[in-house]
Parts: C-alpha cells; structure tokens; sequence
C-alpha cells in the first residue's frame, strides 16, 4: 500500500512548497500529491486554489499571474511557489508523484511535461499518476496522452468514478475515504482499478481503510500511514 503525502506533508508545512515534499519524504512517503494549475506564461504552477488569495500574501487568479509575479508572492511568510519542474529537482526519482489538474486547460501541459520527462530525464510513465476531478480536463488526457495514468477523483460517487475510469481507460479510481466499503474497493479491485483514498488523517480511519486493502492513502500525515 502506497503512503502519499497531501499536498506534501499539510500538517507539517506549508501546503505545494518545496520543502512540504521534501518534509513527506523525510516521514516515509512514497509519493507525493500535489495540484498543478497553468499561470500566465504557461509554466505548471503547484498551488491547490485558483486564486493566490488563500496561501499567499498575493490577490489575483493563478491563470492570470505570470511566473514571475508569482514568485514574489509568499507562502506562509517565507516559502515561494514551486514550478513543477522544481518539484521534481528536489524529490528526484525517490517517489510516485500524483499530480491533480486543479486548474483548467492543464491536460495539454501535463501531457506534454510527464512525455518529456519520460523521454528525456529517465522517468518511466509508472512513476506519475495525474488525477482530476474535472471532467474535461480528464476526456482531454485521455484523448492526447494514451501513456499517461489517469486517476478519477471523487467526493461523490464510488460508482460515478468507476464509469468515468471506463470512458476514459483510467487505471486508479480516487474516492473520499468516507465512500469505501469492503466491498466497492473490493470490486473496484477485481475490475482492475487501483483504489486511492484521501484525505486520510484520522488513525482510526487509516486503519479501517487499510482494512479495506485500498492501494494507497493519501495524508496530510504521512508518517501516520
Ligand atoms: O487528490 C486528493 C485530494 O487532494 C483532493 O482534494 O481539495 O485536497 O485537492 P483537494
Ligand atoms: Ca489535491
């Protein structure tokens, strides 16, 4: 059962920063989650709002900021926000990332970025997992980019997940925690899907998930997996 930090390691560090991936690591994970929006300039961003407001000392909507504007914000007092590209300089080949298209129109640029790190850094597609809740952004990769991991993302439905995972050849479904039973991980399982839970902070709750045999929990506390 893979252990995947949220956001990094949420509890500990401030959320998408360099050193909340780095902090997941230091406490065991063996990957990492983290959302990724497209800024003005066209980088893939790690910031899990569509508006810099929340998590900086910055206003304004990510799409709309440049990279360079958003590297004068600040996160949490001291920390800055990393481009994708950061992210992987500092986990290195070590862990799974599941990179979650927050923003819209990211399919294109994720697709494009997991290729070429496939092609040109030594990464192998196993490495990633790209998950969404959004719909199109899921149908758009899953018509450009037949290599990629898909995972579907849900808060509602166990059985929505599994339909969109068929429409769009996904190989892991993502469901809240609260909406697993032994039995839909169970079939999900059977029908060939990894099942991935999140946001699992609770022991108890990590216990009775595990218990379940899901193939990876997601955490704010990944020392607690
Ligand atoms: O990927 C699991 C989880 O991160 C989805 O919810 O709101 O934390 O991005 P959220
Ligand atoms: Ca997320």
């Amino acid at each position: 059962m893979l252990k995947i930090g949220h956001r990094g390691a949420k509890a500990h560090v401030a959320e998408n920063t360099l050193a909340s991936f780095q902090q997941a690591l230091t406490l065991g994970a063996d990957g990492i989650e983290l959302d990724v929006h497209v800024c003005a300039t066209g980088e893939l961003v790690a910031i899990h709002d569509f508006t810099v407001d929340r998590t900086t000392n910055g206003t304004g909507e990510v799409h709309k900021l440049t990279l360079e504007e958003l590297k004068h914000l600040k996160v949490e007092g001291s920390y800055i926000i990393p481009t994708l590209d950061e992210v992987m300089e500092v986990i290195g080949k070590k862990c799974l990332v599941n990179i979650e298209m927050k923003g819209r129109h990211t399919a294109g640029s994720v697709s494009d970025f997991v290729n070429m790190y496939v092609r040109e850094k030594g990464y192998s597609y196993t490495d990633f997992i790209v998950s969404s809740f959004q719909r199109e952004e899921l149908k758009i990769m899953s018509q450009l980019n037949p290599y990629v991991r898909l995972g579907i993302l849900t808060q509602a439905s166990v059985t929505q997940a599994w339909e969109w995972a068929e429409e769009f050849s996904a190989k892991a479904i993502h469901p809240h925690y609260t909406l697993l039973t032994k039995n839909n991980v169970n079939k999900a399982r059977e029908a060939g899907f990894k099942v991935y839970t999140w946001t699992v902070n609770e022991q108890s709750d990590i216990e009775r998930v595990k218990g379940f045999g899901v193939d990876g929990i997601i955490s704010d506390y990944p020392e607690r997996l």
